[in-house]
């Protein structure tokens, strides 16, 4: 798909973000262990969560998506799934709970964001303690479960999210076994995944903290859950609000999961304030930086290319460090086809300012894709960016929420049908 972005727009007006993919597909992916109905509210349209409704049907639990809402009840499990998942990463948070329902789970290797080596060594290495076994065969992944007799400490050798929420999710049905995770992730979904685990029964504490514990019970019972809203679609229009000097209110976002960012963000200069459920970004003088990105509550590397836009449009020379993934610079190449300064060192970049103008673009990962795009839409003249399409894998209803802040862009050309 490629979409045609007019140029020289101003982000501003009023925009209501969607609930967090990134806390949608843990919750989501623990529907393999429930016993009883689940209502889950606010999960977003877009298509990683389509992919991974595909899953858990196709692993047997009846799933009913409307209006943001989706209701599940358990059916009969089968632990393998063929035809799914290999085009996102968060596919793996199934192997654990469904090799623990089912005893055998077989899954398509996981995919996603190509933004360097995502290797999954913490959670095989931490299923392994859990009594699952795992063995990679070409594109596939399998993983059985024996049973565990005693209790369980795992040590993650890095704070993965992902990790985190696999290790927890497959150790809430390990009836009357003790586990404990230390060095954990903070994220601020992986405590939206503890509430949602802990209001159907089990009994998780230390979510959101380094150390989580977590006690098994036998069943789930049924729950009603609300989904937190996006903090990194958030952070994106943050960005490009204050990269075009516009002013935005953001709805449907509390700042306590969003402190990271306007702090770091208001250190720079950015005039943003905060009420109960709402941000309102006004047009701000910024100074250049040094940023580094970091598991939470450090800045978030989903929100590393999108900074990399606003150094262009600072008053002064700018270095940001990634920490988290070995490959994430490739937006670059894209803002220097739009007239950027910046240059790349191994795992740190320095980004001098500069006036961008209109070009031939290519999405390539989904938060390059929402960079270039936000770029695009504040450049001097049109541009065009192929593989449009990403941007559905974690934006919602993007089309009109564009042009409610004033992006003009037109579609013109669809290889595929999209979500
Ligand atoms: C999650 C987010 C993603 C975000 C990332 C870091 C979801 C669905 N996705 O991804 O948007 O960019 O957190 O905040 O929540 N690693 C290993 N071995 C492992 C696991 C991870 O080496 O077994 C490495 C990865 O290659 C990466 C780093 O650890 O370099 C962070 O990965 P992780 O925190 O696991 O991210 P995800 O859960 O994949």
């Amino acid at each position: 798909m490629i979409a045609r972005i007019r140029g020289n727009s101003k982000i501003e007006g009023e925009i209501t973000v969607g609930g967090a993919k990134n806390s949608a597909l843990p919750v989501l992916a623990s529907l393999v262990l429930i016993s009883e109905e689940i209502k889950i509210e606010k999960i977003p349209d877009i298509a990683d969560v389509s992919e991974m409704i595909s899953m858990i049907r196709s692993a047997g639990v009846a799933v009913n998506f409307e209006k943001n809402t989706v209701l599940a009840r358990p059916s009969n499990l089968k632990g393998e799934i063929r035809e799914f998942g290999s085009s996102i990463r968060a596919s793996i948070l199934l192997l654990g709970p469904l090799a623990v329902r089912t005893g055998h789970a077989e899954l398509r290797y996981p995919g996603g964001c190509s933004i360097g080596k995502r290797s999954i060594d913490i959670h095989i290495e931490g299923l392994k303690k859990l009594g699952i076994s795992v063995n990679e065969k070409n594109d596939m992944i399998e993983a059985i479960f024996d049973k565990v007799l005693k209790d369980v400490r795992i040590d993650l050798r890095f704070p993965s999210v992902g990790a985190t929420e696999h290790l927890m999710m497959t150790s809430v049905l390990l009836n009357g076994i003790h586990t404990e995770i230390r060095n954990c992730a903070k994220e601020p979904e992986i405590v939206d995944l503890g509430k949602f685990l802990n209001s159907m029964g089990a009994k998780i504490s230390g979510v959101g903290t380094d150390r989580i514990s977590i006690d098994g019970v036998k069943k789930l019972n049924a729950s009603v859950h609300s989904i937190i809203g996006d903090r990194i679609e958030t952070g994106t229009y943050i960005i490009g609000a204050l990269s075009s000097g516009g002013m935005l209110k953001i709805n449907g976002i509390s700042n306590n999961v969003m402190h990271n960012v306007t702090n770091e963000l208001k250190k720079i200069g950015a005039k943003i304030t905060a009420s109960e459920n709402a941000l309102i970004v006004y047009p701000s003088n910024l100074r250049p930086f040094k940023l580094s990105t970091g598991p939470y509550p450090q800045f978030p590397t989903d929100l590393q290319p999108q900074m990399t836009l606003l150094a262009c449009h600072v008053n002064g020379h700018s270095e940001i460090t990634e920490t988290v993934f070995e490959n994430r610079f490739r937006h670059v190449d894209e803002l220097k086809k739009m007239g950027a300064d910046i240059s790349v060192d191994k795992n740190k970049i320095e980004v001098m300012p500069s006036k961008l103008h209109g070009a031939k673009l290519v999405g390539n990962d989904l938060r390059e894709t929402a960079t270039i795009l936000f770029a695009a839409a504040t450049a001097d003249g049109p541009s065009e960016i192929e593989k449009f399409e990403i941007i559905f894998r974690g934006y919602e209803n993007i089309y009109k929420k564009l042009k409610d802040i004033g992006i003009d862009f037109e579609i013109l050309k669809i290889d595929r049908e999209v979500s």
